[in-house]
């Protein structure tokens, strides 16, 4: 297959219009876009088409359902050409026996599901659901819904995938016509304001200078310029991206611009402008609560997506309290759920997954907690089904093209070395404080996945030091090995612990004896605060000597379960070291 991947998308559609027998003219006319464009594409001079234009071209082209989407993921730059050759060629029966078989993979790995992949998506009817009723329900008042969950939940994919595709499909149900509104997503990116006016302005409506003068002077004024733009979009000729005939017979006074602002955290992430970031918020507020044209109905409908550690920042606007406080939570898969996830994408690629490797994949998600997987495990689940599906030998995957890959622990432990490697020499010893922080030892020596708070880890460091934390975090969230919730932080799965040669054989072992001593600590302190923080339950003598001696080392306290400061190991010795009840004023 390497040797086919030169092929671009422009030799693609030049091949499979002059096998249709089309000229550029006749392909043009029947996709309803000029030749010009056709031209472009073809010559390379647009190296990618937008949804919209490719989607147009594979129905004038003949093509349908999944070799269209394989079409309209090449076009967009996200799937090899050459897969796409294949595919057509193989649904039109062309291939001969020795010919390779179509191997796009009909799993994500580490990425968001686009739009285009709703036929991929599965496990999140519900949710999709859910989420559609509360857009619905938001259209009588402010129209601004918040989605919230820990990194890696599926926000990012519930919307693109689940919800948007529904809505283009019949809308919502207090307004069916939510249908042909237009729509933008975006994420915010360093200059949200830049981005927005960018986006808005490709909408058809005002240039995206003046837009983003108006921004900077009147970030309220935003919700005329999103009704201008939505308006804009309706006249929009036929052919153009997003501006099909259903739209312009749409009464105007019914449109709103359907705005989804994904990865809404990289306003506290990436934007360093207090002043940008709250004229974004300001400006999205204003179009999603102000009232104009005929029916006063606010211009946008607007859906935040949001890492549910930036819960509390969010909330510090007063336009996006209310919002936080009603927000839509993304919660771990059900284990139903995962095995459609598994097992629908390779059946509707014409393939399967077999028995064995789904239970399997099942037992693996589980984290060492009881009940579900938990939800920062899916894009583990992800990655290993995309490795897996490309290690395949026949149409059923199983068990042995999993275990060829490495499986999720070979996974797990190559990304968390990159993940490692690209630090700086002071994150890497911040990483390391990090990870011995979040893994408990039992007293037998065992190592398990904890959680701790985001605070914990950086309290008692300098700005630079907590600096270093922050940077650890993100990167192994990044990739997610860590898993990100409002306030709390944890590895993603326990794997980890046994699979990262750096982890495990170095500083686990390292730092065993004193973990197991923390540990030990630790459930004693919390048994003495459950005991009205009875002195009988306070260390002495050795054992008191010994957890001094271990405290006193570099590797700090951790505190297993969010705000439970006054229970820390710390507190308890320094009770016990006083020999008295009252409470210890360190926590
Ligand atoms: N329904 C699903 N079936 C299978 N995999 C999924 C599903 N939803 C999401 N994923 C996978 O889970 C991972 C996380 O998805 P996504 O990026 O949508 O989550 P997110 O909550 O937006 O993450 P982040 O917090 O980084 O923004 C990706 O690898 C994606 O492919
Ligand atoms: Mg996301």
């Amino acid at each position: 297959m390497a040797e086919q991947t030169a092929l671009s998308f422009g030799g693609l559609l030049r091949q499979l219009r002059a096998e249709a027998g089309l000229t550029q003219e006749e392909l043009a006319e029947a996709a309803k876009l000029s030749p010009r464009s056709v031209s472009d594409l073809e010559r390379g001079i647009n190296r990618t088409a937008r949804r919209d234009t490719a989607v147009l071209l594979a129905e004038a082209l003949g093509l349908a359902g999944p070799v269209r989407e394989l079409f309209v993921a090449a076009a967009r730059g996200r799937a090899p050409a050459a897969e796409a050759l294949a595919a057509v060629r193989e649904a039109a029966g062309n291939v001969g026996a020795a010919a390779p078989r179509v191997t796009s993979s009909p799993y994500r790995g580490l990425s968001w599901f686009e739009e285009q992949d709703a036929a991929l998506f599965f496990g999140r009817e519900a949710a999709t659901a859910q989420v559609l009723e509360r857009m619905s329900r938001r259209l009588q008042g402010a129209g601004l819904l918040v989605v919230s969950g820990v990194s890696g939940a599926g926000k990012s994919s519930l919307l693109r995938a689940g919800v948007l595709p529904r809505i283009r499909a019949a809308g919502l149900a207090s307004a069916p016509e939510a249908k042909s509104w237009p729509v933008l997503v975006l994420t915010p990116t360093r200059a949200p304001l830049d981005e927005l006016a960018l986006q808005v302005a490709l909408l058809g409506g005002p240039d995206a200078m003046a837009v983003r003068r108006w921004l900077d002077a009147d970030p309220d004024g935003f919700a005329l310029t999103a009704r201008q733009a939505a308006l804009a979009r309706l006249r929009a000729p036929a052919g153009e991206p997003d501006g099909p005939a259903a739209q312009r017979d749409q009464p105007p006074r019914h449109c709103r611009l359907l705005l989804v602002v994904d990865q809404f955290e990289e306003v506290f992430t990436q934007c360093a402008e207090e002043g940008q970031r709250r004229a974004f918020i300001t400006a999205l507020h204003a179009a999603a609560t102000t009232g104009h044209g005929p029916d006063q109905a606010p211009s946008a409908l607007v859906a935040l997506a949001v890492r549910a550690d930036f819960e509390a920042r969010c909330a510090e606007y007063p336009q996006l309290a209310d919002a936080i406080q009603d927000r839509y939570l993304v919660t771990a898969m059900t284990e139903r759920q995962l095995r459609l996830a598994i097992t629908e994408p390779a059946r509707t690629a014409g393939a399967e997954v077999n028995d064995d490797l789904v239970n399997l994949l099942l037992s693996e998600m589980h984290t060492g907690q009881p009940g579900a997987a938990g939800a920062g495990v899916l894009p583990l689940l992800s990655h290993a089904l995309d490795q897996t599906w490309r290690s395949r030998t026949a149409e059923v995957v199983t068990v042995a093209d999993y275990e060829r890959t490495g499986g999720i622990e070979g996974a797990v432990a190559s990304s968390a070395q990159r993940a490692y490697d690209r630090l700086t020499p002071a994150q890497q010893s911040a990483a390391r404080q990090v990870f011995t922080r979040l893994t408990a030892t039992s007293s037998q020596g065992m190592d398990t996945a904890d959680r701790t708070t985001r605070a914990d880890l950086t309290d008692s460091k300098s700005p630079a030091e907590a600096g270093d934390v922050e940077a650890v975090l993100e990167a192994f969230a990044a990739e997610r090995l860590l898993t990100l919730a409002a306030g709390t932080v944890e590895i993603s799965h326990e794997v980890l612990l046994t699979s990262w040669p750096l982890l495990r054989d170095e500083w686990l072992a390292d730092t065993r004896a004193d973990r197991a001593v923390r540990t030990r600590l630790h459930t004693t302190a919390a048994e003495w605060a459950r005991h009205a923080r009875d002195p009988s339950y306070l260390y002495s003598g050795s054992l008191l000597q010994a957890a001094a001696e271990t405290a006193a080392r570099p590797v700090t306290r951790r505190c297993p379960r969010p705000n439970a400061t006054s229970c820390t190991p710390a507190a308890g010795l320094s009770e016990a070291g006083r020999g008295g009840g009252k409470p210890s004023s360190r926590s």
